[in-house]
């Protein structure tokens, strides 16, 4: 039978629940994960109030019809003394990488672990976090691992944003100005479609998302949408990718720069 893994941090939304469906499609045993995983936090990040409600979690998976939730206690996943670190080279060292130092091992770490203990044939992972859908790529294909590894269309509300565990963390009025984030991509890709100037609209993104109220952005790049690297012109298979902080929560989304319906 054929074993799909969807490894969640919970806090469910529409987001998982599509990975779920997906995995649904293809596989005939369905492992949903739930573990929120201390190591790819960094110390001034929301591991404390990451939202957690078990209950509901299980509840969701269930309704969705997952046969298997693993949970595991953080001494199963990292056992007292525990020194091991997997590393993805170069994928990691831009966007989030750079921003989020040691983030990205801490997801490769976990994923492996997670891996080794449902011994998936298939794992699910959403585009929403492009670049950790790419790490896990490329950790699957050099580690020689059994695996293939799916990624899956970023789920939106309505009104654009990308649905994510931390628009809980939103107040009324930062909710109002978060889907900017989207929209502002949008406006990008489209112009970038009709031939304007890469690093001019990038520096217009930024301002945008500033002017639309975010408090700070970490970045707003074009990259190629296999190796992440910065491009220099238009071409096909670019990415636009935006991680901007209101107040506190930090929102991150991408988008192919065809993508322009
Ligand atoms: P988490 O943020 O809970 O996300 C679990 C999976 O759901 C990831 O693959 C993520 O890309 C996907 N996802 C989240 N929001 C989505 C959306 N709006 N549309 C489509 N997919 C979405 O990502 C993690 O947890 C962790 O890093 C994990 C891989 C579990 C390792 O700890």
């Amino acid at each position: 039978m054929v074993i799909g893994l969807v490894p969640t941090m919970g806090a469910l939304h529409a987001g998982h629940i599509s990975l779920v469906h997906r995995a649904r499609k293809e596989c005939g045993l369905i492992i949903a994960s739930l573990f929120v995983n201390p190591i790819q936090f960094g110390a001034n990040e929301d591991f404390d109030s990451y939202p957690r409600d078990q209950e509901r979690d299980f509840g969701i998976f269930e309704r969705n019809g997952v046969d298997i939730v693993y949970a595991p206690a953080i001494d199963v996943i990292y056992p007292d003394g525990f020194g091991v670190t997997v590393t993805v080279s170069k994928l990691t060292e831009c966007l989030c990488g750079t921003k989020r130092p040691g983030h990205f091992d801490g997801v490769t770490t976990v994923v492996s672990k997670l891996f080794e203990h449902c011994q998936p044939d298939c794992a699910y992972f959403g585009e929403k976090d492009y670049q950790q859908l790419k790490v896990v790529e490329q950790m699957v294909n050099e580690l020689d691992l059994p695996i293939r590894v799916v990624g899956a269309p970023v789920i939106r509300e309505r009104d654009g944003l990308a649905m994510s565990s931390r628009n809980t963390y939103l107040n009324e009025t930062e909710r109002r100005i978060a889907p900017a984030l989207f929209r502002t991509m949008r406006t990008v890709a489209i112009r970038l479609s009709r031939g304007a100037e890469l690093e001019s609209q990038c520096e217009w993104g930024n301002d945008a998302l500033l002017a639309a109220g975010f408090d700070r952005i970490d970045y707003f790049e074009v990259c190629d949408g296999q190796t992440l690297e910065r491009a220099r012109g238009y071409r096909p298979s670019l990415r636009i990718f935006a991680a901007a902080w209101l107040r506190e929560t930090r929102l991150i989304d991408n988008l192919a720069a065809d993508e322009i319906d």
